[in-house]
Order: C-alpha cells, then sequence, then structure tokens
C-alpha cells in the first residue's frame, strides 16, 4: 500500500508540479490531498483514501476496475498500480475533462500513467453516464469508484450507468459523502440491495457492496465505518464550500507573492 503510494506520489513529482491542499484533512483527519499547482481543481483524494483502497485491492483482489473521475490520474494510478501487484488485469477511467484546466490534467494523467508503466491503465475522454457503456470493457467489473459531478441527480445517473456491468460482489466507492448528490444515491443503491458503510476518511469515502458476506467483511476490515450514516445538517456542505471558496480565493491571492519571495530569496542566495 504505501509501496503504490511512493511510487505514484515520486512519479507525479517527476511529471507535473503540484501542490498540496487539506494537508491534515477536509472533514475528517487524513489528507493530504493534491492539485495542480496553478490551478484550484480538480484536486485528488487524500493519501489516506489511497490506502482505503489498497487495503480494498489487498483484501479483494478485484481484477476490472471502472472509474468515473480521473483528473490528473493520482486515484486511478494508485489502484492501478496497488491491481498490477494483487492479479488486477484493467483498470478503465472515464473523464469529461470539463474541470479545470481538463486537457492538461488528461495529459498529466497519461504521463503520470506512462512514467510508472501502467499498462492495465486505460484512460478514455468521456461523459458519464452516456459514455459510460462504450467506455465499460466487461460486464463484471469487481471495483468501481465515482467520484466525478457531486450533485444531485448526476451522482444517481453516474451508478445506474455502471450498474448492469456489475455483479453481487462488486465493491462501489464514493467519495465525498458530504456532498448533496452522494446520500440521494446511497438510498437508489439501497433499493438495488446494496448495503453501504461510510467511513471517516478525509472526505468521508463510502463503500457499497450487495453481497452480504462481502459487506459483513467491509465492516470487520473498517470498523469505524458507520452504515447508513446520517445526513449532515443542510448548512453543513455550504459551511465547508464557503470556507473552501475563501481558502482558494487566499491562496489566489497569496501565491504569486510567495513564489515571488521566493524567487528573490533564491537569487540572493546565489
Ligand atoms: C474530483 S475529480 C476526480 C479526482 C480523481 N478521482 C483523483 O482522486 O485523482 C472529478 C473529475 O470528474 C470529471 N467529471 C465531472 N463530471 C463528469 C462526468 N459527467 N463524466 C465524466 N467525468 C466527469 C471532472 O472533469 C474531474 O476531472
Amino acid at each position: 500500500m504505501t509501496d503504490s503510494l511512493n511510487r505514484v506520489v515520486n512519479a507525479l513529482e517527476q511529471v507535473a508540479k503540484t501542490s498540496l491542499v487539506w494537508k491534515r484533512g477536509l472533514i475528517n483527519k487524513g489528507g493530504p490531498h493534491r492539485v495542480l499547482s496553478g490551478t484550484l481543481l480538480p484536486i485528488s483524494i487524500g493519501e489516506d483514501e489511497c490506502t482505503v483502497f489498497g487495503r480494498l485491492i489487498e483484501q479483494f483482489r478485484p481484477k476490472h476496475a471502472f472509474i468515473i473521475g480521473n483528473a490528473f490520474g493520482f486515484s486511478s494510478c494508485y489502484i492501478a498500480d496497488a491491481m498490477r501487484h494483487h492479479g488486477g488485469e484493467k483498470v478503465i477511467t472515464l473523464d469529461s475533462e470539463v474541470e479545470g484546466r481538463g486537457q492538461a490534467c488528461a495529459k498529466v494523467a497519461r504521463d503520470l500513467a506512462n512514467k510508472l508503466e501502467l499498462s492495465l491503465l486505460v484512460n478514455k475522454k468521456g461523459r458519464s453516464p452516456a459514455d459510460t457503456a462504450w467506455a465499460v470493457e466487461n460486464n463484471q467489473q469487481d471495483l468501481v469508484f465515482i467520484d466525478g459531478d457531486h450533485s444531485h441527480p448526476q451522482v444517481t445517473r453516474d451508478f445506474e450507468s455502471i450498474l448492469p456491468f456489475t455483479h453481487s460482489k462488486t465493491i462501489f466507492v464514493w467519495h465525498d459523502f458530504w456532498w448533496s448528490g452522494i446520500l440521494p444515491c446511497l438510498k437508489v443503491a439501497q433499493t438495488h440491495g446494496l448495503r453501504w458503510l461510510w467511513l471517516p476518511t478525509s472526505c468521508e469515502m463510502v463503500l457499497g457492496v450487495r453481497d452480504e458476506a462481502t459487506f459483513t467483511k467491509l465492516q470487520e476490515m473498517f470498523p469505524d465505518g458507520v452504515e447508513n450514516q446520517k445526513a449532515h445538517s443542510p448548512l453543513f456542505a455550504p459551511t465547508i464550500l464557503a470556507k473552501e471558496y475563501i481558502r482558494q480565493a487566499w491562496e489566489t491571492i497569496t501565491e504569486p507573492i510567495a513564489s515571488r519571495l521566493n524567487t528573490s530569496k533564491r537569487t540572493l542566495g546565489d
């Protein structure tokens, strides 16, 4: 798990300049997360959240994984790197390249996968749900990660578009439970027989599966998980977002000053 994280972080440092955000976690302790330097979005999952995938992959050894929302490839490269060491065969990502500097992100994702020689990873450009059936190459996905547009009903559409390509033991992972689209999707998932477990990671991950024995195993593996976690208060997400906008505005103002100060310090030191 740590090996995969070190490999991905080291390779990312070689292909792009990134900055750390939410160094100690956003909602819960965890993080750090990453952005491409000079951009505000998209933000990767936290390092603590990578280790959740690492544990899932070590335990369940998924052969096929499908990811909606790839950004600059941090989570997909981690997942693919961990899977190739545990018998994984294919990881497909689908990203519409709409967030932030989408095309630049997609290039970093490709460079990162190449640097890590992740031949099992295929990144596809397209929109969920319209392009999911085209992108998915196998109707037996073992691991699904939904991390695209987190609004309602987009998350539910993402889920419903990939559901026909899964089986009873497929593990679904959602990121950002605190966003408005996740809980309505989880309620729909329940009508399809899924049970789900909220995890206190930096941005609140959720794991879901239909198979009872697999769900019991997830509960054993993540004893601090909460089944059917309650929604946050209606003010929670707006407050987090407001704080986030302030943080981003502050960084937009101070980053050029900080980098100019660093340059002059370096010049003086020369
Ligand atoms: C939060 S980022 C993904 C982060 C990535 N999972 C990681 O941790 O490295 C969300 C991504 O979803 C993409 N996206 C948004 N709506 C989408 C849609 N309907 N279909 C496919 N991708 C979408 C955005 O372009 C963005 O790159």
